[in-house]
């Protein structure tokens, strides 16, 4: 494509480092459909004749279709998809072809081939997290009142409901799929027409080409445009932090499904045996996807990386840009994917849930309040009274509800059997009505809220 300049041809092993065609090639569709867009524009404006523009528009749907086909060769000496394209389009329609690239240089190609792509992923990633969204407010609704010990440290707390604790989940990713939405629209700018780095003299329409490709307005500044990667980094780190999620979520799944935990058991669809100890039942799809998200916080890493010590505009360290993100699309899609069929599959084990909510003298909290409610004890006095009760309760080798009243008047006088009513499991989850609280009542509301919140999107 530089002929003019060049006496020779590359080094082998420069061909070697400055190829990208092997990954590049999954923006075909974007290339071709930019590369049309463009064409048409060109036309549009009198700069190339309309039986160059259409031979073009032909041109490239034979294209598409050959790489759909697999029959199209791609080769690596013509180093990335956009050359690629554009040799094998002169192949095919000759001279036209080589009107394709006025007004418009690989730098804003590529910058708009890549955003496009990353554009249709963040969309998949809001619809696939809105997926395990439903899932986990199914498994809310059923599980509004099974009971289970809320940590905190990895201790037990205070108790809580499965319901809630799956809602907890919903949370985070109506936040993760906000930050793709959040990022769509920052990204919804068309780099089309920056040309190398600083505009171009022809009478392009920007516009045009930024409404065809679906793009709500042109980009304002030509030497941004080029250099800019910051739709790639949003992408990325919405996609770590949506992971990290996942990965929580993943490894509360191992803590769950131990025997010493028992709170659920996973499908036999998203578990593995041992090759040697008969009988484990390993939950490999949890661990994988809390691994994997290593590799998603790594790409994030990796392009800021690459990017933090460029001058403006285009450098070639640029082309860097993409593994990663390509990557972490895939592997965010793969562990979404995983998580909504682990969730749907996965068994509660509500009386074992139940059995270690109660341990831990959860209900302390309880105890404490009770004094400050019904006894006027400042809510000081009553941790340190509490703090006797629990004592004692450990001495003795018992729940906090199975201290004789005596006992627990001799801690505090002013106990009365009416505190029974509030050291149980379900008094504790009963009361806990505050806004935001882990009630049943709550999560049931709560699970409304978001079933009819999705539905109006
Ligand atoms: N393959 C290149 C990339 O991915 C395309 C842009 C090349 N531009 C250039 N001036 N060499 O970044």
């Amino acid at each position: 494509m530089w002929g003019g300049r060049f006496a020779s041809g590359p080094d082998a092993i420069m061909e070697e480092i400055n190829a990208s065609i092997d990954f590049d090639r999954k923006l075909y569709i974007q290339d071709i459909e930019g590369s049309k867009a463009h064409a048409a524009m060109l036309a549009t404006r009198g700069i190339i004749s309309s039986d160059d523009a259409s031979q073009i528009a032909s041109g490239l749907d034979t294209i598409l279709s050959e790489i759909e086909r697999g029959e199209f060769e791609f080769s690596r000496a013509l180093e990335d998809i956009h050359m690629n394209v554009e040799s094998r389009l002169r192949e095919l329609v000759g001279d036209a072809a080589g009107r394709l690239h006025t007004a418009r240089s690989r730098n804003d190609q590529v910058a708009l081939d890549f955003r496009m792509w990353v554009r249709e992923q963040a969309k998949a990633m809001c619809t696939s997290i809105e997926r395990l969204m439903n899932v986990l407010l199914e498994k809310a609704e059923t599980h509004a009142d099974s009971i289970m010990p809320g940590f905190t440290h990895l201790q037990s707390a205070q108790p809580v409901t499965f319901g809630h604790h799956c809602l907890a989940y919903v949370e985070m990713l109506a936040r993760d799929r906000s930050r793709f939405a959040d990022a769509l629209e920052r990204m919804n700018e068309c780099p089309l027409g920056a040309a190398a780095l600083a505009g171009t003299g022809f009478d392009i329409d920007r516009h045009q080409t930024s409404g065809s490709l679906g793009f709500r307005e042109p980009t304002r500044n030509s030497l941004d445009t080029v250099s800019d990667r910051d739709f790639a980094l949003e992408f990325l780190s919405a996609a770590s932090i949506c992971g990290t999620h996942l990965s929580r979520l993943a490894e509360e799944i191992v803590i769950w499904s131990t025997p010493q935990f028992g709170f659920v058991t996973m499908s036999d669809r998203f578990s593995t045996g041992s090759s040697i100890m008969p009988q484990k039942k390993n939950p490999d799809a949890a661990e994988l996807v809390r691994g994997k998200i290593g590799r998603v916080n790594g790409s994030l890493v990796g392009l800021l990386t690459v990017m933090k010590g460029l001058p403006l505009t285009y450098s070639k360290d640029m082309q860097e840009d993409k593994e990663g993100v390509f990557d972490a699309a895939e592997t965010l899609e793969l562990c979404l994917a995983a998580m909504i069929g682990m969730i749907g599959d996965m068994r509660v084990n509500t009386q074992n849930m139940k059995a270690a909510a109660g341990s831990g003298f959860s209900t302390a909290t309880d105890l404490a309040d009770w004094l400050v409610r019904e006894a006027g004890l400042p809510f000081r006095d009553a941790h340190h009274v509490t703090g006797r009760a629990v004592a004692l309760a450990e001495s003795e080798g018992k729940q906090l509800h199975q201290l004789p009243l005596d006992a627990l008047q001799s801690i505090h006088g002013s106990i009365t059997k009416g505190i029974y009513d509030v050291l149980s499991v379900d008094a504790s989850v009963a009361s806990r009505t505050s806004f935001g609280g882990t009630a049943p009542q709550n999560v049931r509301s709560q699970v409304n809220y978001w079933k009819d919140r999705l539905a109006a999107e």
